[in-house]
């Protein structure tokens, strides 16, 4: 069974059909406002797209959506100058950020219905090589619901914009991850199912694009009709056929050739910045494309959790 869930919808974010009992306890753990965390949002979103996108049946699916959810749960116990710091961490603070996933694991433990969940707590910065914390698991050591989580969770931190930094493009994005699969550090398995998602979204933003792009275009034509007729009759005066012509046009009292120009100039703006937006949508799709096919042929190779 398929369910899609709109996570950008904050009613759905906290209830995604939990059991009331399970409800309390996320409350419960979640008591700080690691909650309303937009990188918490993004993973449990990023999450459930990549579930969905393999078909996972509900049970599982609702499983990784709630691990997405908790999997930074022991951020809580992170001072908030290094969780908020506006800067990259110093190497010090780095090694106490890396604690929440031990935090998480403790949190996570003490609750029955959390205890599978608490492994992705702990285990979603692991890599397969072993370079990753906070044990230094290796290949399929690491559970698979950590590996999948943590696709999720890289990818949203590297698009996230912060204080200190801009977020990378999908491209650039999935460009660096498949980078860390090459370097056995990330599953290309999951990391597939992701580049699907994007490739649907971004056809979405494709076709609207499109049409937004062709609005203003109509909409720049009949300015410069407009401004075409005006200079006519600028030049040979209001005479009865290009009054004829201006009625054509269901123009406000008061519109003239001043408001024509500004608002031409002003569309203009919007039409290149539309077009720019559009072009770039779709040399991100064609990026995304040939990602998706590297990325398969990676996974195809991929040795972990066959
Ligand atoms: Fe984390």
């Amino acid at each position: 069974m398929k369910k899609g869930y709109d996570f950008f919808n904050s009613k759905k974010i906290d209830y995604v059909e939990l059991s009331d009992e399970i409800k309390a306890e996320v409350g419960v753990l979640g008591g700080l406002d690691i909650f309303t965390d937009a990188h918490v949002k993004g993973v449990t979103a990023t999450t459930t797209k990549i579930c969905d996108a393999m078909g996972m049946p509900y049970e599982r699916l609702r499983y990784h959506v709630l691990g997405a959810y908790l999997h930074d749960v022991g951020k809580i116990y992170i001072p908030s100058e290094i969780l908020q710091k506006p800067a990259a961490l110093t190497d010090e603070e780095y090694e106490i950020m890396k604690k929440h996933t031990i935090f998480g694991y403790d949190i996570c433990i003490q609750y029955p219905q959390f205890k599978k969940l608490a492994e992705i707590a702990r285990w979603h910065h692991e890599s397969f090589d072993g370079s990753g914390y906070p044990d230094g698991l290796k290949g399929e050591e690491i559970p698979i619901e950590a590996s999948l989580v943590k696709v999720a969770d890289v990818y949203d931190a590297l698009t996230r914009r912060r204080q200190y930094k801009e977020g990378f493009s999908n491209s650039k994005t999935i460009e660096i991850m498949i980078e860390d699969v090459k370097r056995n550090r990330m599953c290309a398995q999951f990391l597939y199912y992701l580049v699907v998602v994007l490739i649907r979204e971004i056809d979405g933003k494709i076709n609207e694009a499109q049409h937004t792009v062709s609005m203003y275009k109509d909409q720049l034509e009949t300015l410069h009709d407009l401004e075409a007729i005006y200079k006519e009759i600028y030049d040979r005066g209001y005479t009865q056929s290009l009054k004829r012509k201006l009625g054509r046009y269901e123009l406000h009292p008061g519109y003239d050739m001043s408001t024509n120009a500004q608002l031409l100039t002003s569309k203009q703006k919007v039409y290149e910045k539309e077009s720019e937006n559009y072009q770039f949508m779709l040399s991100e799709r064609e990026k995304l494309t040939k990602q998706l096919k590297e990325v398969k042929l990676l996974s195809k190779k991929e040795k972990w959790y066959k």
